[in-house]
């Protein structure tokens, strides 16, 4: 199966996020980080954002929720048109229930983990969401070095899956360049966000590709 490629708009111009989205229309999903400066020391974008977003989008939204109280907010998102609305389980009150709420409006569900969490915390929760987040930095903030010590937790997550026979998307999210794609793809990763080595060239189009190209075996 070939990697999907989830461009970050974190990095994008967000004064100019439609021509920006456009470019990386050969990508497969279109991430967006939405932060609250209260989960994750950072504020990014909300829900009239994501609203807009969704309309113009020529990719399905990938919504990656670095926010406080997702129980409540996560379905909002999901109802606003992503096609996925991921929550970290370091946030939830009740984990299964916020997936289960996602689900039911016909969106993906994902959990994410931070550098510190162990897989093991959501191990319980591989047949009620669609895809695990490991995070591949600590969140709240783009162009932060890759942590090759978060990549065993994907293995562990993969074998757990396959044994139970649940299909799950594996996605790591910070520091995935051309360098280190290959990397975390061995270790069991199927979806890669990347924003500053998307964003960061003139050529989107061309950056796009070069990851494609880096994982391929
Ligand atoms: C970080 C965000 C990431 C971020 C990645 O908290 O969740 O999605 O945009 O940026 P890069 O690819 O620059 O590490
Ligand atoms: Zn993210």
């Amino acid at each position: 199966m070939s990697v999907r490629i989830a461009p970050s708009i974190l990095a994008a111009d967000f004064a100019n996020l439609e021509r920006d989205i456009l470019e990386v229309a050969s990508a497969d999903l279109l991430h967006v980080d939405v932060m609250d400066a209260h989960f994750v020391p950072n504020l990014s974008i909300g829900l009239p954002v994501v609203k807009r977003l969704a309309e113009v989008s020529p990719l399905p939204l990938d919504v990656h929720l670095m926010i406080e109280d997702p129980d409540r907010w996560a379905p909002r998102y999901a109802e606003s048109g992503a096609a996925s609305v991921t929550f970290h389980i370091e946030a939830a009150q009740n984990a299964r229930r916020c997936a289960a709420d996602i689900r039911s409006t016909g969106a993906r569900a994902a959990v994410a983990i931070k550098p510190a969490t162990p897989a093991d915390a959501v191990m319980g929760l591989l047949g009620e969401v669609d895809m695990v987040l490991v995070m591949t930095v600590e969140p709240g903030f783009g162009g932060q070095a890759f942590m090759p010590e978060t990549l065993p937790k994907l293995a562990a997550l993969k074998a757990s899956a396959q044994r139970t026979d649940t299909a799950l998307w594996l996605q790591v999210d910070g520091g995935i360049t051309i360098q280190t794609a290959p990397e975390a793809v061995a270790a069991g990763a199927d979806t890669l966000v990347a924003g500053s080595s998307v964003f960061g060239p003139a050529d989107r189009e061309r950056a796009v590709q070069a990851l494609r190209d880096a994982c391929q075996p």
